[in-house]
């Protein structure tokens, strides 16, 4: 036995060395770096870095950032702006999306808008913080914040640097004007979670909360150390009003809290999720109910419940420690909702182990859990956890034989390694 060791130990290090060069590579941006390259931009350069957008940029996985060179600079310094209200201004530079030169000349319908870092600082209201991008006959192209009152468009000069489709720095020959991002402000201070979400299409949602103080006030006593808030819009909130309406107080109050969660996720942080379920402000941490997956699909983004799926239809404030996203569909947790009948009707085929005595446990256990406080409106759930735990169960055993097939396989190719030798 003592023979197979060094061989098993060594296939062992190479499943080790397969599955970790599975996980993404940890990759980080430093703009300061790429402009430092170029010595006609190291105005721009230094006030990124006074305003800390530098590190903004870093985090972010996707991005286009609009630089300006040296006289542009000279242009916007002029006006003696306060450093946050610069950070303002450049942040309207820096685009959530991937333009190269290349997709920029391809634009369908000769134009687009993107959304920019300045949209979702907080500080922008409406439609302000879009940068439209037009493709003009004869190769030009400008770019014009949505808001800029009138002021002319910046041009399309060249392409800095490209690293498809994670960062992308292009020279354009202006900086962009925007009324809304040159209003003064004072320091940044703190969100009003309620007047985001209202102003920004979340209004019924608002409404709700300030029925519910005790859900508000657990939204804003984590605004300063991690929240994320998935604020369904009014189209979403009146659809659900029948079903609301139905819930006790206590469901209320749980479906609410639902719709946060005690961390800062950006959207990349929630793309780098992978399946593993959230908690929200409303798990019971001994419970660990109340939870749901979201999955990325490119750049769409979207929350499973097991009732519902809802996409994230925009980003309403995204700096850390606090992001708010518009969904577009109330979150429906099964604590308080029937699953649809297709989904229970598919469990059984999914989990054949499921044995009527771990629903009866799974059953009793969820009823002595405290949620008898918010009576199951409008149906009875009980089954629906036992078929979870069951297929759950059954696909961590699919997982371990496949881990355990392809240990085998390997120890056996080196046992015949042995016999042979
Ligand atoms: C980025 O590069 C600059 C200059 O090369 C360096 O001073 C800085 O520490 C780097 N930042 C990070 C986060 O690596
Ligand atoms: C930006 O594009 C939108 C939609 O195409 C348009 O309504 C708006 O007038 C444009 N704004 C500017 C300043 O060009
Ligand atoms: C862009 O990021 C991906 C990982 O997200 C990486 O595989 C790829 O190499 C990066 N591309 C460049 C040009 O750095
Ligand atoms: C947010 O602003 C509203 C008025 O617009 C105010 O009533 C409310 O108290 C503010 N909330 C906080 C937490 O400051
Ligand atoms: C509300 O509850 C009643 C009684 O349980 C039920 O008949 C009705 O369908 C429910 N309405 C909605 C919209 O869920």
């Amino acid at each position: 036995m003592g023979r197979f060791s060094p061989l098993l130990a060594a296939s062992m290090s190479v499943l080790v060395v397969a599955a970790a060069s599975l996980l993404p590579a940890a990759r980080a941006h430093n703009i300061t770096k790429i402009l430092a390259q170029h010595p006609e931009f190291s105005s721009f350069n230094h006030y990124l870095s006074a305003t800390h957008l530098a590190s903004e940029i870093n985090r972010r996985l996707t991005i286009t950032l609009l630089v300006v060179d040296n006289t542009g600079m000279a242009d916007l310094l002029a006006k003696h702006l306060s450093l946050p209200t610069l950070r303002n201004v450049l942040s309207l530079h820096i685009l959530t999306d991937y333009y190269g030169a290349k997709k920029l000349h391809l634009l369908t319908g000769g134009s687009t808008s993107s959304s920019s870092v300045f949209q979702s600082s907080g500080h922008a209201v409406g439609t302000s913080g879009y940068i439209n991008i037009t493709d003009h006959l004869r190769g030009k192209v400008t770019f014009v914040s949505e808001d800029s009152g009138g002021g002319s468009p910046a041009t399309f000069v060249k392409s800095v640097e490209e690293l498809p489709y994670n960062i992308s720095v292009l020279q354009i020959s202006t900086i962009l004007t925007s009324p809304e991002a040159e209003a003064p402000v004072a320091a940044p201070g703190p969100v009003n979670l309620t007047d985001l979400m209202a102003n920004k299409g979340c209004k019924d949602f608002v409404d709700l909360l300030h029925a519910n103080p005790d859900v508000l006030k657990s939204f804003q006593s984590n605004l300063d150390t991690g929240l994320t808030v998935f604020c369904p819009d009014d189209d979403a909130v009146s659809a659900f009003s029948p079903k609301y309406s139905n819930l006790t107080a206590a469901g209320k109050t749980s479906l609410l809290l639902y719709h946060g969660m005690p961390v800062y996720y950006s959207p990349q942080l929630l793309k780098a999720n992978g399946d593993g379920p959230l908690s929200t402000l409303a798990t019971d941490t001994h419970n660990k109910n109340y939870k749901y997956t979201v999955q990325s699909d490119g750049d769409a983004i979207t929350i499973k419940t097991h009732i519902v799926t809802a996409a994230i239809s925009s980003t309403l404030i995204d700096q850390d420690p606090a992001a708010v996203y518009a969904v577009d569909k109330v979150l429906e947790p099964r604590e308080l909702f029937k699953i649809p009948e297709k989904e229970t009707a598919d469990a059984p085929a999914l989990a054949p182990a499921a044995s009527p005595q771990k629903k009866t446990k799974a059953a009793a256990k969820h009823k002595a859990t405290g949620h008898g406080a918010s009576p199951p409106a409008p149906s009875g759930p009980e089954e629906a956890p036992a078929d979870d735990v069951t297929a759950a169960d059954n696909a961590a055993l699919r997982a371990t034989r496949a881990a355990f097939a392809a240990w085998t396989s390997l120890a056996a190719a080196a046992a015949a390694v042995l016999l042979l030798a």
